[in-house]
């Protein structure tokens, strides 16, 4: 985006227009008809509101009725910028008043509607800039920023495909082991079968608890409430300790190669001995003959896992290992740019991944599932939720505007372990696309990752507590790669903020004291 790009050449135009006395459903109707988010309300030529679907859905959430006139929902005098404003000044009105919309003025007339999203789309850091040396300042939530530079790997949103290394990671996903692809991430290169052998066997030993370590993962499992990524982030914590990793900034690439290493091979033995602990169970221990993945399974669940359970569950934590500067890989980097050691950016990420906007959304897509209970009741259920505002789990992605491949292949590793929740599943997912089509016209919301992660990792045996946890286990490959890249060519990550506080510096009261 050029500083000098003016809002007529961002917004959208002719804008789609409403006037005060049409009923919620017409506006609704002219909205979806052209799919975008908000009218202009005029009153001959006169602006005198901005009206969004997002007023029509609360109202409607609140029970109004359709056929009610639009005029208590619409903001009335909206801010208006001139269509020859430069973009940046448009900018900083969507930031200052957190505005989604605003109606576009040329001689007096409106003459288009610019939105947030227009901005965002084309924001580019540098040329937002302002003259001179004030920061730099960058879309809400980092939208379409680069903030660093990565060989591991990369997402393409709009062509729904994503890779590790350069190879589609679906077909990394379809055709090789998790020890392969691992390789592939923290080594730089797909291994042949020496390497391989030899990698396998590093990996077995690096399994081996640190001395100290066992005796402490009981009581933590015991605290209650027990979340088993709390407790797993704890007993990684501990772990890194007792192992004496050195700061990054300290240690050899080598040091920080092994540990990675350890961190992705203790991950699965740390959870599974926390989980069964728990339950008073006693732990597993892994099994050489049998590969991550099955071997993650089987220290959960104590029973040998199906060929077909092993892979299913290999093929997503494969799918799930990296994902491009996604927020927990995000934050790993950002610990490790200060140079703390391999542990604490592991336990930073994970903290990250535990929100559900990221990586707590799989048992609650299946919670969903649960709450439809039959096909029948899919498509009032979903509505309802949608039509309150809220967010069907699984759906929707920060970049993936098309179909998430992930979810694409998810599918049919679903399907092809079987069982009525597959089926059940996909037609609910059927019923929630076309809902959202319906309701959030012009979003481009599909299926993500999390919506047939659940259906695949309960057939496989997988408790939905450990859902979250499980994709912590892959992706704890993507996040110790990523460490390795920003200790190899670090600076510390040090952004600023715009402070939009009292304008300093202030007085303090009159009289006030220390207390
Ligand atoms: N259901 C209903 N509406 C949705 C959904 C959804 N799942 N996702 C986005 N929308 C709507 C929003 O309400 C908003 O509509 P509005 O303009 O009328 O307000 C519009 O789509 C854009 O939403 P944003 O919040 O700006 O989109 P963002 O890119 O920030 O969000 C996110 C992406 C957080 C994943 C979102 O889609 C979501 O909350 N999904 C549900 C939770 C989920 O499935 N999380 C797992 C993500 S996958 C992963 O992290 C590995």
């Amino acid at each position: 985006m050029s500083s000098k790009m003016q809002v007529r050449e961002l917004m959208h135009q002719p804008p789609v227009l409403a006037h005060p006395g049409m009923s919620v459903s017409d506006v609704a109707q002219v909205l979806d008809a052209n799919k975008v988010g908000a009218a202009i309300v005029l009153t001959g030529d006169r602006i005198v509101g901005i009206i969004s679907e997002r007023d029509l859905l609360r109202a409607l959430g609140r029970g109004m009725d359709p056929a009610a006139s639009i005029e208590s929902l619409l903001t009335s005098d909206p801010v208006t910028v001139p269509a020859d404003s430069p973009v940046a000044e448009a900018l900083d009105l969507f930031r200052t008043h957190h505005f989604r919309h605003l109606p576009v003025v040329a001689d007096g007339r409106a003459v288009g509607m610019l939105s947030i999203r227009h901005v965002v789309r084309v924001a580019h850091i540098e040329e937002v800039r302002p003259a001179g040396s004030a920061p730099t300042v960058a879309p809400p939530g980092l939208e379409g920023v680069a903030v660093a530079e990565t060989a591991i790997g990369d997402v393409r949103g709009e062509e729904g495909f994503f890779h590790y290394r350069g190879y589609d990671a679906t077909e990394l996903a379809r055709t090789c082991s998790f020890e392969q692809v691992w390789h592939l991430l923290l080594l730089g290169s797909l291994p042949d079968p020496d390497q391989l052998r030899a990698f396998r066997q590093r990996a077995a030993r690096a399994r081996e608890l640190p001395a100290g370590v066992a005796e402490l993962l009981t009581p933590i499992a015991q605290v209650d409430p027990y979340v088993p990524l709390d407790a797993l982030r704890t007993a990684l914590s501990l772990a890194a300790s007792a192992l004496g990793l050195r700061p990054t900034l300290d240690a050899t690439a080598p040091e920080i190669e092994e540990a990675a290493l350890r961190m992705v091979a203790l991950t699965p033995v740390l959870l599974t001995h926390q989980f069964r602990a728990h339950r008073g169970e006693v732990a597993v221990a892994p099994d050489p003959d049998l590969g991550f993945a099955g071997s993650y399974l089987q220290m959960l669940t104590g029973v040998h896992p199906t060929a077909e359970a092993a892979r299913a569950v290999e093929q997503y934590l494969i799918l799930t290992m990296d994902h491009g500067f996604n927020a927990s890989t995000f934050t790993a980097r950002v610990v490790a740019s200060t140079g703390a050691d391999m542990g604490a950016a592991v336990v930073g990420a994970i903290g990250a991944l535990s929100g559900p906007l990221h990586g707590g959304a799989p048992s609650r897509a299946l919670d969903t599932l649960d709450a439809i209970g039959t096909p029948e009741r899919a498509e009032e259920y979903l509505r309802d939720k949608v039509v309150a505002g809220e967010r069907l789990m699984g759906f929707g992605h920060r970049v993936y505007k098309t179909d998430d491949p992930r979810s694409t292949l998810l599918r049919e590793v679903a399907l092809q372990l079987g069982g009525a929740q597959a089926a059940f599943a996909q037609t609910v997912e059927q019923t929630a696309l076309h809902v959202l089509h319906e309701l959030k016209p012009g979003r481009r919301l599909y299926t993500n990752v999390e919506f047939y992660a659940g259906v695949v990792m309960n057939t496989a045996g997988i408790p939905r507590e450990m859902f979250t946890p499980t994709f912590a286990v892959s992706r704890m490959a993507g996040w110790t790669a990523a460490i390795c890249e920003q200790a190899a060519h670090n600076r510390l990550i040090r952004p600023s903020a715009v402070y939009v506080g009292p304008a300093a510096p202030r007085p303090l009261p009159a009289g006030y004291q220390y207390a």
